[in-house]
């Protein structure tokens, strides 16, 4: 597991304006997340670096963003509709929901729950409530749906022979229902009147909007078989459970690519796709010791998919999945088809073939993938006989490109050269000024959301017409003539 704990995460997000609770001011709404004025910089530098690879440097690609709501049929084709469920529990006692799968089967001791009736009596209550110990059972008595009276001392002795094993509630040890299945889609109606036939669905996945499209590019285009369609956008899913701050959400963005290929080459694709998006990860600063691939055994693969590899991220809660990439050969198309009634079949000019072609499908989340850049580029250092906390973020992410300092805030010819610094470079790169503090603690600020390059101007700046630009990472500082930093800043930004 990642040494750094989530909570430090959170609260850095917090303090940086980087990621807020959602609807904060209210308390909170369970599974959603607003990104602040830095975490939207760095979450749009996330997409653009995934649009950058996928798109623009490639030439089989297109780009595409399809309606979040979609005819209903999509997702009867899709098999949403009947397959895309969680079997539930509900504790009897306490109301609560789990998902079934995540509650632990384990051996269960039944106790009953004393109340004192004088100084020395004890008298039985009459509930009795199931746990793995007795230090588990007096911490469910506080999650009881009674009340015992204010103050009472209470006691809890286990009841000889009555032990079982199976699945109780994790949160007040009450019997749980049986499994139900419960859909995942979020449910909207469109139109004037909410009834059955205006029901619309919040798109569980991006990649729907790019198979119902798939004809209408390849003819717009003049694409040929094999090519792919990108697309970012967001999805929603009401998970039971959703948890590890941007980990597991009820609305995320997905950033998915459905490569169209000729049966047969599937494999290769397969395995192309595997190494590209692994190798993403890598590109923009993930540490390759943070990464593994994790194949999907048969009995877990998604009902569409032939194969599926996960590219999996070393996060603070241990190695979880980061993309999913997936051969989910013709099933999409041949759903569409049958569903639509329209010829979604390609046919090869070259080989005079017809076929519906398969897919490959590499899918991530841009919140997911945020996450673990921050948590990969998180460290706590001493440099220089100095402590710091800073975010080695791969500048191309960096949400603040550069700042600028006056030395002396009370000196307003430092202020007019750093404030002209700052609106020129502002044309090319998202540059901050701040002169609120006094410099060390404006590098601190900086090194926290990341920001590659400081500027200073001093009194020396007066007659050399330079400034001190420090660097992130090496704190090291050279002296730069105010001509040639937007140049610098261009050559150290540069991708490659
Ligand atoms: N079209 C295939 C598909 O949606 P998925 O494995 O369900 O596959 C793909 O989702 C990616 O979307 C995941 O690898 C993850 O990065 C992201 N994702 C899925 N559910 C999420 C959630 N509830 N919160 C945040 N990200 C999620």
């Amino acid at each position: 597991m990642n040494d750094m704990k989530m909570e430090t995460l959170v609260a850095l997000c917090k303090r940086r304006g980087i990621i807020f609770p959602g609807s904060d001011l209210y308390g909170g709404l369970g599974g959603t997340f607003d990104f602040g004025p830095i975490g939207v910089e760095l979450k749009n530098n996330v997409k653009k670096a995934w649009w950058r690879s996928v798109v623009y440097e490639r030439d089989d690609m297109e780009g595409l963003d399809a309606a979040i709501l979609m005819h209903p049929r999509t997702w009867e084709a899709s098999g949403h509709v009947e397959g895309f469920t969680d079997p539930l529990v509900d504790c009897k006692s306490c109301k609560k929901r789990f998902r079934a799968d995540h509650v632990e089967e384990k051996d269960f001791q039944a106790f009953k729950i004393l109340v004192p009736e004088s100084e020395d009596q004890w008298k039985d209550s009459g509930q009795t409530l199931y746990a793995d110990s007795k230090k588990s059972a007096k911490a469910l008595v506080s999650a009881l749906p009674v009340t015992f009276p204010q103050g009472a001392h209470i006691r809890v002795e286990p009841v000889e022979g009555q032990v079982f094993h199976g699945k109780r509630c994790p949160e007040c040890g009450g019997e749980l229902t049986d499994p139900r299945m419960f859909n995942l889609m979020l449910k909207t109606y469109v139109g004037p009147v909410e009834e059955d036939a205006a029901v619309v669905y919040l798109r569980p996945e991006t990649a729907q909007g790019i198979f119902v499209n798939f004809s209408n590019i390849m003819d717009t285009m003049r694409r040929k078989i094999p090519f792919g369609i990108a697309q970012i956008g967001k999805s929603f899913r009401n998970e039971i459970t959703p948890r590890n701050f941007i980990f597991r959400t009820r609305e995320f963005e997905q950033m998915e690519i459905e490569f169209f290929c000729k049966p047969g080459t599937d494999k290769e694709w397969f395995e192309y796709w595997v190494n590209e998006r692994f190798n993403w990860y890598i590109r923009f600063g993930i540490r390759r010791e943070n990464l593994r691939l994790r194949p999907h055994e048969k009995d877990e693969l998604a009902h569409y998919a032939l194969a599926c590899k996960d590219v999996e991220y070393n996060f603070p809660i241990g190695w979880s999945e980061l993309e999913g990439i997936a051969n989910r050969t013709s099933f999409d198309l041949t759903q569409h088809q049958k569903f639509s009634g329209k010829d979604l079949t390609y046919f090869d000019e070259e080989t005079r073939e017809r076929y519906i072609p398969y897919v490959i499908e590499p899918s991530g989340g841009v919140d997911r993938a945020t996450l673990a850049f921050l948590a990969d580029a998180y460290r706590e250092e001493t440099v220089l006989d100095r402590e710091r906390r800073v975010l080695a973020l791969h500048p191309f992410l960096a949400p603040v490109k550069a700042a600028v300092f006056p030395l002396l805030k009370n000196r307003p010819e430092l202020v007019e050269i750093a404030k002209k610094l700052t609106a020129d470079l502002k044309k090319e790169f998202y540059t901050v000024y701040d002169d609120t503090a006094a410099i060390g603690k404006l590098y601190r600020r900086q090194d926290e959301i990341g920001t590659p390059f400081c500027m200073t101007v001093d009194v020396d700046t007066l007659t050399d017409q330079s400034v001190t630009i420090r660097d992130r990472d090496t704190m090291q500082q050279e002296r730069l003539p105010i001509e040639r930093v937007a140049d610098r800043l261009h050559e150290k930004l540069r991708l490659n």
